[in-house]
């Protein structure tokens, strides 16, 4: 029996704060008017101080799992694409899997920069066509403003902070995931990097002081790449699904600059009315890009049930991906349950186990004293 992955939740979290051109005119050297002309984007939106990339995914994840009607605690498995993670270690959908009380799940952080989405739906989608799990939750969340350089307008103007969540569920019915390819190729590794703060630079005053800790990128480089693989990565999706490209709806780019989309849509002869665009609002929300641009879609109405729809994205490593998606939204008939309102009662489970663990360290360090 085959198991098809359907996408049956949604949900994005977008912190209120926006920065717009004009505000950065006031941090950089640049306008408003390059600005636009250069890469599409007008306004983004950062993080408060109390918001985090887990926060932001928390948040995101109550949502599609209320559109989805799935409680937290049968969600089986919690992927998070982010390229800035809370920590190198735990992963980011651990502390998730801890706030939205998903007792039953395994969690992990995937990390493909601006392709991590995809290629964590492509993962989550073979764990369910295998067997291994029912249903997954699969996350793209970042707080990109606390790793760019205030100072580099290169690189400060494009980026912007958010999440957006998916809930796969498996079914007979074929839908939901088509088909996906990821792609790499990490001989342009250096085009796009934050050096330090791992092993290989592990963070020192040399390195703060040489700014290694921050996002470097060589942005000419980039574009080159992105516009030579988005069509290309499309193409190759929808012959893997055995479709072309009239029996394309919908397009869901990666949202990092409206030149790179505009040559992209050019060269598939892709009307860009039938084109997902959000980067105005947004800029680059990294792996949360095609998530949020994906909601926003269903709430304009834009996506309905059996259209067939691409996801493209690009990214460091470098990374390329793209996924053919049958829509079909949520399974009809179910309960419906709100786990926004049990967030008390995940914070308090989530504290007895820590009390308990205390508990279990003073009676465990009592009977091995050498401890
Ligand atoms: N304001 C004003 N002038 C600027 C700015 C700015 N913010 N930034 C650069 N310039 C200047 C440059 O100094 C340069 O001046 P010069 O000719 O006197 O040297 C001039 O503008 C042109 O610079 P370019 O870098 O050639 O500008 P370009 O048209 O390539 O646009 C941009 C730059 C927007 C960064 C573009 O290259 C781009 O979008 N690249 C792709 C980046 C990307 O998508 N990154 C995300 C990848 S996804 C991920 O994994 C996170």
């Amino acid at each position: 029996m085959t198991a098809y992955a359907h996408i049956t939740g949604w949900g994005k979290a977008i912190p209120e704060r926006v920065l717009t051109n004009r505000d950065l005119q006031r941090i950089v050297d640049t306008n408003d008017e390059w600005i636009v002309a250069r890469t599409g984007i007008r306004e983004r939106h950062i993080a408060a101080d109390y918001q985090t990339t887990a926060s932001l995914a928390v948040d995101a994840s109550l949502k599609a799992l209320e559109v989805a009607s799935l409680k937290p605690a049968a969600v089986e498995l919690i992927i998070v694409s982010t390229s800035s993670p809370e920590h190198l270690f735990p992963a980011t959908a651990c502390l998730v899997q801890d706030r939205i009380g998903a007792k039953s799940a395994g969690a992990f952080d995937l990390l493909a920069a601006c392709s991590g989405f995809i290629y964590a739906l492509n993962m989550a989608t073979q764990a369910i066509r295998s067997g291994s799990v029912q249903n997954a939750l699969v996350i793209g969340s970042e707080t990109l403003s606390r790793l760019v350089n205030w100072t580099d307008r290169n690189t400060c103007i494009l980026f912007g902070d958010g999440a957006g969540a998916f809930v796969l569920q498996a079914s007979e019915t074929p839908a939901g995931v088509l088909s996906a390819i990821m792609r790499s190729d990490g001989s342009g590794g250096e085009l796009l990097a934050i050096p330090a703060g791992g092993s290989r630079y592990p963070t020192s005053l040399e390195t703060i002081n040489d700014g290694l800790h921050y996002i470097k990128m060589n942005g000419r480089e980039v574009f080159r790449f992105a516009t030579r693989v988005m069509a290309q990565a499309t193409q190759e999706v929808v012959e893997k699904a055995n479709l072309t490209m009239k029996d394309i709806q919908l397009i869901v780019p990666h949202q990092a600059n409206l030149r790179i989309i505009e040559t992209a849509m050019r060269n598939l002869e892709f009307p860009m009315d039938n084109c997902i665009i959000n980067l105005d609002r947004y800029g680059n929300t990294s792996t949360a890009s095609i998530p949020i641009a994906t909601c926003e879609a269903i709430q304009d109405g834009r996506l309905k049930p059996g259209d067939r729809i691409v996801f493209v994205g690009f990214g460091a490593g470098l990374t390329w991906g793209a996924a053919v998606v049958e829509w079909s939204g949520p399974f009809p008939g179910l309960h419906k349950f709100r786990p926004a309102r049990y967030r008390l009662y995940f914070r308090f489970r989530s504290f007895l186990r820590r009390v308990w663990r205390h508990i279990e360290a003073i009676i465990w360090g009592r009977h091995n004293p050498s401890i």
